[in-house]
């Protein structure tokens, strides 16, 4: 046979939703791929973990439920839609330990092992593509990855949790609190039966590390991203953002911060934030995702798509799938890690943010100058207050400027403790510009 001839023989482990879309695809679309790679690719085997169940449209013969003897057969690519962290970190250490290029959509392992993964990856020549990791179809690692790859790229903002942005849009349309919402969007498919990982933020948190690394030439884990979930976001955080013309939506957020002295440091967090109405995010709504790109001389982009399902991250794994082929039949290799600038992790209560504040106090004299005394003595400077009522219904809206986030934090302490304000009714981040 020759070589254009040959078959790519791919390894898929998993067949879940979108194990079965791989399949799907890579068995409709066989021709074009074909043309498009310059030769066949072959479904070589689908390692699953019970094979007791019919799964419509994939070939039975191709069932398994041995992976590790599937990788180490005469597969030539690895793709895996398992998730978690083992046995698949072990899997796919040892495709790539024997030359096998990988393409995975496993966010929590890219982010806590990653490092790992690119290393063995290195020594053996293979290749580790992971677009559908981060914002299902969205076409978001590779410009980071290889369109930028000239540029200099300051922040990486957005949204890319899915069922939290379903949830947080059910509760500002709905006036609905957070419990009700999430059952609401159980009960429709959008929130899984066990929703912790996406409603804790640790699924975000895992996207936030991977474009941070990405985007800042920097090893970043999970576990060095600030992470705070959408639990504790409550209605009254939903209308306090409505009076001030913003929207509360879970945020990604990778920045670099340059200190007076020049010197650089990565900030990468996920929480919850008002944003103007008017942000490009604000309007990204249900189960979509967008990220917000800014760089020197590319100015601001955005991504805009579908952050999940079986044939929209099916198609970010094909388009990997492709690639990975591509550099197989031409012989060469796609992108390496880039941690070259090593910038060290800020912590979140060094990182500078802004909050909004929403007090309930008594209308009495004084109580304005004695709120803003205690921002004063943290050195959190007030952009505008706004108080509204009298007497029993009296409310002090405060939105700060840029302080250190534990600056914020003790400053809100300290405030709730005055015996004038009778309740903290929000505390939220605030982000982008009024
Ligand atoms: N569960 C995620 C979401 C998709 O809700 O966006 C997979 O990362």
């Amino acid at each position: 046979m020759t070589d254009e001839a040959k078959p790519i023989r791919v390894a898929l482990l998993g067949c879940g939703t979108v194990g079965t879309e791989v399949a799907r695809l890579l068995t409709e679309q066989a021709d074009e791929l074909t043309a498009r790679i310059g030769r066949p690719v072959e479904l070589a085997g689908i390692a699953v973990r019970r094979n007791n169940k019919p799964r419509p449209g994939v070939p039975a013969e191709l069932l398994t439920t041995d992976a590790e003897g599937l990788v180490g057969s005469d597969v030539d690519l690895v793709v895996e839609v398992i998730g978690g962290i083992e046995p698949t970190r072990t899997l796919l250490l040892s495709a790539l330990n024997a030359g096998k290029s990988v393409v995975t959509a496993n966010k929590a392992l890219l982010a806590e092992h990653g490092g790992e993964l690119f290393t063995a990856a290195d020594a053996s020549g293979a290749d580790l593509y992971f677009e559908a990791a981060v914002a299902g179809a969205i076409p978001l690692l590779r410009p980071l990855r290889e369109s930028l790859a000239g540029d200099r790229i300051n922040r990486v903002i957005g949204i890319v949790n899915g069922t939290t942005n379903y949830i947080l849009s059910s509760m500002s349309a709905t006036g609905a609190g957070y419990s009700e919402a999430l059952e609401e969007a159980s009960r429709l498919g959008y929130a899984e039966a066990d929703p912790t990982a996406d409603v804790d933020g640790f699924d975000a948190a895992a996207k936030a590390a991977i474009l941070a690394s990405l985007a800042f030439h920097t090893r970043v884990t999970a576990s060095q991203v600030h992470r705070e979930g959408i639990a504790q976001v409550s209605a009254s955080d939903i209308a306090s953002a409505t009076q001030i013309n913003r929207v509360v939506k879970l945020l990604c957020i990778c920045e670099r911060v340059t200190d007076e002295d020049g010197s650089e440091s990565v900030a990468v967090r996920v929480h919850p934030a008002m944003i103007p109405k008017s942000h490009p995010l604000a309007s990204v709504g249900g189960a979509f995702n967008a990220v917000f790109v800014e760089a020197d001389a590319a100015g601001q982009l955005m991504f805009y798509g579908q952050g999940a399902g079986g044939a929209p991250t099916a198609s970010a794994v094909l388009g990997d799938l492709v690639a990975v082929a591509r550099n197989m039949v031409l012989g060469g290799l796609g992108p390496r890690e880039s941690a070259y600038a090593d910038l060290p992790a800020r912590t979140m209560g060094q990182t500078p943010t802004r909050y909004h504040v929403s007090l309930d106090v008594a209308d009495v004299a004084g109580v304005l100058a004695q709120v803003a005394t205690i921002f004063a003595e943290h050195d959190v400077s007030i952009a505008a207050v706004r108080q509204q009522g009298r007497a029993e219904d009296a409310s002090l809206v405060i939105v700060t400027h840029g302080a250190p986030d534990a600056a914020l934090r003790s400053t809100v302490d300290k405030v709730a403790g005055l015996a004038a304000v009778r309740e903290v009714v929000s505390v939220m981040r605030v982000e982008g510009d009024d």
